[in-house]
């Protein structure tokens, strides 16, 4: 059967190039990075190379990666990290309603410890208020986490202008962004956006599951959660995952480069436009949740009277993959946190998709996927 697969933020499919590496990884630079002789070093070189790619893609340098198992990783290493270094400076906290739960549970459990923190409510459309940001900063605020581009949605908050309004406010507090939606879409400049911390992942940007990045400021200090043999400078004891970074280096290599003049993925924006069309030819009553002016790769629909799950399996039995809400709550009976934080009536949420896309994708898999949709919207509704 015909697989088209468009479910590209809850993961990519490895390109073929990363998988080769991997392979040859493992049988053949099986090495520790730590070891003295000459298989550590070849796996050291794999680190360094992966190491830089990152580093060049953030407009940083080397040693401003940290290596980890992944987004979720990242994500609590920065804000618990944070949290604990810096707890003698302040204990409140900053971050919103719709961040990706590896995000929200870090600042639960940091709350349950005894931190203050402020979650930011977001609009229809999934983006917060800077002036409630500016109101809520204190000189007790340590930490400020906002995601770049929200996975259910796909709203772009703007780092730049939430950068500069941190700074103003209190120079002190530490800003952390989850770019892990937007890390290869488009571009990220944490220096020049005045972000202290970014988590990126190596399976949104077809490479590995398992490995992924916390990028951290030159100058920043971290609390490391794991202890051990001081790799990655301490901040991430355990010996490298050097099969998965090896993965990482061609799917590095296959992405674009983002500039000023074109900071955002066209190949994807065309797709996701496409699809809008798409779906306006569709007859039946069709809600677009994403803002216009969100990420290219991501659209959240609803169709009011239908199940999104039930859509889930139907589209699936024709060799479509898309997800209800987002990855994380598709095998929960929980309704989505985001899409609940923003305000959706309930029968909306109910009949909500997420379609999420890659520049492997075709318009031919589009038309397909469009004309599954219109059919089984038919059938079952
Ligand atoms: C915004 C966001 N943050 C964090 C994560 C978690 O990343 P990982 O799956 O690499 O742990 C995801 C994955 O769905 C995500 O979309």
């Amino acid at each position: 059967m015909r697989e088209v697969y468009l479910d590209n933020s809850a993961t990519t499919r490895p390109l073929p190039e990363v998988v080769e590496a991997m392979v040859k990884t493992l049988q053949d630079n099986y090495g520790n990075p730590s070891s003295l002789h000459n298989k550590g070093l070849e796996a050291e070189k794999i680190l360094k190379e992966a190491r830089q790619k990152i580093a060049r893609r953030l407009a940083a340098s080397p040693e401003e990666i940290i290596f980890t198992s992944g987004g979720t990783e990242s994500n609590n290493l920065a804000i618990k990290g944070i949290a604990y270094q810096y707890q003698n400076r302040g204990r409140h906290l900053i971050t919103t309603e719709v961040e990706h739960p590896s995000v929200l549970e870090s600042f639960l459990a940091l709350e349950e410890e005894g931190f203050e923190v402020t979650f930011l409510k977001a609009d229809r459309y999934g983006r917060i208020s800077l002036e409630d940001l500016r109101e809520s900063i204190t000189p007790e605020t340590i930490l400020v986490s906002i995601m770049h581009v929200n996975n259910e949605l796909g709203t772009i908050h703007p780092l730049a202008d939430i950068g500069k309004i941190i700074k103003e406010r209190n120079p002190n507090t530490f800003f952390h962004s989850d770019c892990i939606q937007s890390f290869g879409k488009m571009l990220i400049q944490p220096a020049r956006n005045l972000v202290d911390l970014v988590s990126i992942s190596g399976h949104k940007i077809h490479g590995p599951k398992g490995i992924g990045a916390l990028y951290k400021r030159k100058g920043v200090e971290l609390r490391a959660l794991q202890t051990g043999g001081g790799q990655e400078n301490g901040y991430r004891c355990g010996t490298e995952n050097v099969p998965g970074i090896a993965g990482l280096i061609p799917a590095l290599d296959a992405l674009p480069d983002y500039t000023e003049q074109n900071p955002c993925n066209q190949e994807l924006d065309r797709l996701r436009k496409y699809f809008i069309k798409g779906l306006e030819k569709i007859d039946r009553k069709v809600i677009i949740n994403s803002p216009e002016d969100g990420a290219p790769h991501i659209l959240s629909v609803s169709f009011p009277g239908t199940r999104g799950e039930v859509l889930v399996h139907s589209l699936e039995a024709k060799g479509v993959f898309v997800s209800t809400g987002s990855a994380c709550h598709s095998k929960s009976r929980e309704k989505s946190h985001v899409l609940r934080s923003i305000g959706l009536p309930m029968e909306q949420i109910d009949g909500t998709i997420r379609v999420s896309f890659s520049t492997y994708n075709t318009i031919e898999e589009l038309d397909y996927a469009l004309e599954v949709l219109a059919e089984q919207l038919e059938i079952f509704f």
